[in-house]
């Protein structure tokens, strides 16, 4: 059972605020912050982190726990090639800047997504020991065709539980062959006249108000996917500890915000710079909109003040992060007041510069979204012996 923010507590089982939509605040369910706690033993997140994370707590069965995160590993192995293991986090110098790059591509599905989704799977399979035998596995559902998607439906896979991918209508064929392998079930959502908003975002409303479980990376959907998104930021913790500041993409902001959150259970003050790319930056002008209204409880309050789709329509070569709404802006925000952060906007050709700069500094291939955070460093002015890092979320495919 969790708290909203607004400080609506949520019924049972229910993985969103059902106050959502109906009073014009900002609803999101805020996972408890837990206690620092590691086991040295384990090299896999979700058992080396495990005490620290919600879906543990909930199973109150620590062998039980270790040995069904052990079964789901496997499973994603055989989907995959691989499961989960802590990624690789290193000192480079790009472009004259000396910076700690954690790389995510080579993760489970390409990016660091699964990370979110095999946390949800956990909370899933908890619920389901939970329940009473022989009850149904509800469907799975996400709108994306992105990063988020494949993960999603790799994980599901593995679980043989079933799917379904809310994607537009001009989605890239490639990215749709591939969930069909996995097994997904692939709705096109075509643009409805006089229907406002992005049409798969609605029928995967539509299919969460039927019943089915919201399975995506996106903590308004679903507050308990930050808490496999946190291993991330407990991760650059332990293996980046003097780091003074972390240059974060935002696109829905659900990254960034687990980010900050592990960073800071896991002891570190480290300040959260927000990139996003200037042809769709919601939060940065969320971020003046919410000073302007005199502070975050306030902004909360009145979300469409704050937050509204961008327009005209977003435009990156950080394809990954042109959501037009940045659905956990408050908690992006709430993190960047806390560690004295801020937004950084970057100049478009800046996006493919960094990635370039940042492909030949490291030989990783990052596409261009992975690599925007980097991009928000390269045109910032940090102080010279500033102390940076940066995470390479993706693989160019
Ligand atoms: C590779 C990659 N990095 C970063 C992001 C941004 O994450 P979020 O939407 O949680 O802000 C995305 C989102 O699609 C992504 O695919």
């Amino acid at each position: 059972m969790l708290t909203c923010s607004c400080g609506a507590v949520a019924p049972g089982d229910a993985w969103a605020c059902t106050q959502r939509g109906r009073d014009g605040q900002d609803h999101v369910l805020r996972l408890p912050r837990p206690e620092w706690s590691v086991d040295d033993s384990s090299r896999q997140p979700f058992v080396r982190y495990r005490r620290m994370l919600r879906s543990w707590a909930e199973a109150d069965d620590d062998e039980w726990f270790v040995d069904r995160v052990g079964q789901l590993d496997e499973a994603v192995a055989g989907v995959e090639g691989h499961g989960f293991e802590v990624t690789p986090c290193a000192g480079a110098l790009v472009s004259d800047r000396s910076v700690t790059i954690k790389d995510e591509t080579g993760n489970v599905s390409g990016s660091h997504k699964a990370r979110h989704t095999f946390g949800l799977m956990l909370h899933l399979l908890v619920r389901e020991r939970r329940a009473t035998a022989g009850s149904d596995r509800p469907r799975l559902a996400i709108a994306s065709c992105g990063n988020a998607a494949v993960a999603a439906a790799v994980v599901a896979a593995a679980e043989q539980w079933p799917i379904t991918v809310y994607v537009p209508e001009d989605a890239e064929p490639a990215a749709v062959a591939r969930l069909r392998e996995l097994a997904a079930t692939v709705e096109l959502c075509p643009r409805i006249e006089g229907e406002p908003g992005d049409p798969s975002y609605r029928r995967f409303r539509e299919a969460v108000g039927a019943g089915a479980v919201p399975f995506g990376c996106q903590g308004p959907d679903n507050g308990y996917t930050i808490d496999g998104g946190r291993t991330l930021g407990y991760e650059l913790a332990e293996q980046a500890p003097g780091i003074d500041r972390v240059y974060v993409q935002v696109g829905g902001g659900a990254l960034a915000a687990s980010v900050a959150q592990g960073l800071a259970i896991g002891g570190s003050s480290a300040a959260l710079m927000a990139v996003q790319a200037e042809g769709c930056a919601p939060l940065a002008r969320a971020w003046e909109r919410t000073a302007a209204l005199g502070g975050l409880h306030e902004a909360r309050r009145q979300r469409s003040a704050v937050m509204w789709p961008w327009t005209p329509t977003p435009f990156s070569a950080a394809t990954g992060i042109l959501d037009d709404e940045t659905y956990d802006w408050a908690a992006v925000t709430e993190a960047m007041l806390a560690t004295d952060g801020r937004p950084v906007v970057v100049p478009e050709p800046m996006v493919t510069e960094a990635c370039e700069a940042g492909r030949s500094a490291t030989g990783i291939n990052v596409s261009p979204t992975g690599s925007a955070g980097l991009a928000g460093l390269l045109c910032d002015d940090a102080p010279t012996g500033a102390n940076a890092a940066v995470l390479f979320t993706g693989a160019q495919r």
